[in-house]
């Protein structure tokens, strides 16, 4: 088990650059086994997670050359391995968006359950569903299943519940289908247009991406070459530097951002008496001298979105009042609120849904072990507001890394700001 050891932060001032999403990256990169050509990504993040695709990728056989510090460079195989390395596939979600362009690429997709953060039963029926309107015949033994499918064909889709990576895996695989697929009920996360309009460089034919509704005429020829997809800013950390900004700024300047991908948590800012200035590519926060309290409804992307509901529960402990979060998405996603509990804040688990947050509470110190990426977040931000140190333990992945990057950059523009805040990290014995 690793570890932070975080000391109160008093007042953060500066700028905080923002990188390239992990919920982008991970599809850019899956998406290289739909191309016979290679093509590049810039703005990649370096996170845990973009390392497990690497492996992943390597494993199929594409060859990823770094290219710089932030650029990568895919060259697709001739004949892809259509067995994913389980160990791998089973340690992040993400490795279930391979099996759509898998499948399509090869024929076949050989794939366990795939893993993810534990905030919820994570179910695949709806990508397994698709797949077989898609005419692909589907096998599960001993927890690996087995797609496979002479040629995809066209279909039309609706998805009972919204699924972000569902939405992406389909729509990767009808690019190569027969005919007309029609993706109804789809997720419009910000990421998806972006995946889309690279793809359509690059020869697909994909409309509506970014609404409820997708069509893709398929029996693309995709050509990468000399296409760069320039991975979109990490919507999740930049409304985590924000929140971090309301509870202990002065002023931050969040930069390198799309603050309208922040609407749904820059809406529940302002109602907490944030203020907030947004330029074209930065997002400026003042702490304001009070926090009123919110109720919060977790949704689907442009509302509230669920990754910001644990940061958010931070913030609402220090608003003056009673608060309400009902976490519409995710049955596992409040199970953190515990530990926040022991760290002083007076939060009401009313169900796994919904909970009830009284404020102000004064948070202590204490060592607490993240359950999620999202929930460790969280943890940071009371520790930098609790009085007395603080231990975040967690498991040394993708969590880590994230935090890392967080650490980096609020660690320098503490360090910037003259405050002794210091962050350490180590490892627990
Ligand atoms: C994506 O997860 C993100 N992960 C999550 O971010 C994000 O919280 C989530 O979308 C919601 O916005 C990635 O993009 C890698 P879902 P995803 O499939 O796609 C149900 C983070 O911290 N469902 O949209 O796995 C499911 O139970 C992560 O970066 C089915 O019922 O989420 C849930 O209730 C956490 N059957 C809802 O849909 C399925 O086959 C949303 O899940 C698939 C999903």
């Amino acid at each position: 088990m690793e570890a932070f050891f975080i000391q109160p932060a008093r007042r953060l001032e500066g700028v905080i650059p923002v990188r390239g999403a992990k919920n982008s990256i991970l599809k850019a990169m899956a998406a290289s086994l739909l191309f016979r050509t290679p093509f590049l990504i810039d703005n990649v993040p370096h996170i845990v997670d973009y390392q497990q695709m690497e492996n992943l990728l390597v494993s199929a056989g594409v060859l990823v050359e770094r290219v710089g510090e932030r650029q990568v460079r895919l060259t697709p195989p001739r004949h892809p391995e259509s067995t994913l390395d389980p160990e791998v596939a089973q340690s992040f979600r993400s490795s279930v968006v391979l099996i759509g362009p898998l499948l399509a690429r090869t024929g076949k997709a050989v794939f366990p359950y795939p893993g993810g953060c534990v905030i919820g039963k994570r179910p695949i029926d709806l990508f397994l569903e698709g797949l077989a309107r898609m005419g692909a015949l589907v096998r599960e033994e001993n927890g690996i299943f087995t797609l496979s499918a002479k040629r995809l064909v066209g279909a039309d889709i609706f998805f009972r519940k919204v699924s972000v990576t569902a939405t992406e895996t389909l729509m990767m695989a009808a690019v190569l289908a027969r005919g007309k697929t029609v993706l109804s009920n789809a997720a419009r996360e910000p990421e998806i247009p972006a995946l889309a309009e690279f793809l359509n460089l690059c020869g697909a034919r994909i409309s509506g991406a970014g609404t409820s509704t997708i069509t893709i005429r398929g029996g693309a020829k995709l050509d990468g070459a000399r296409r760069v997809f320039r991975i979109i800013p990490d919507r999740v950390e930049a409304g985590s530097f924000a929140i971090l900004a309301a509870l202990r700024g002065g002023r931050l300047r969040v930069a390198n951002c799309i603050p309208e991908h922040l609407a749904g948590l820059l809406a529940a800012l302002r109602e907490a008496g944030v203020f907030i200035e947004c330029g074209k590519d930065w997002v400026e926060i003042t702490a304001p001298k009070q926090l009123f309290p919110v109720n919060v409804q977790t949704r689907e992307y442009p509302g509230f979105v669920t990754d910001f509901q644990s940061p958010f529960m931070v913030l609402l402990t220090q608003a003056v009042g009673m608060s309400t979060v009902f976490e519409t998405i995710y049955e596992g996603r409040l199970e953190y609120t515990r530990d926040l509990n022991r760290m002083g804040a007076e939060i009401i688990l009313c169900d796994p849904h919904r909970a009830i947050v009284v404020g102000p509470t004064p948070l202590f110190g204490r060592v607490v072990e993240s359950p999620d990426l999202r929930a460790g977040l969280a943890f940071i931000l009371a520790a930098l507001v609790a009085k007395g140190p603080s231990t975040v333990q967690h498991k040394p992945r993708k969590i880590r890394c994230i935090l890392l990057v967080f650490f980096d950059r609020v660690s320098l523009e503490v360090l910037q700001s003259r405050d002794e805040s210091i962050f350490e990290m180590g490892s627990n014995t």
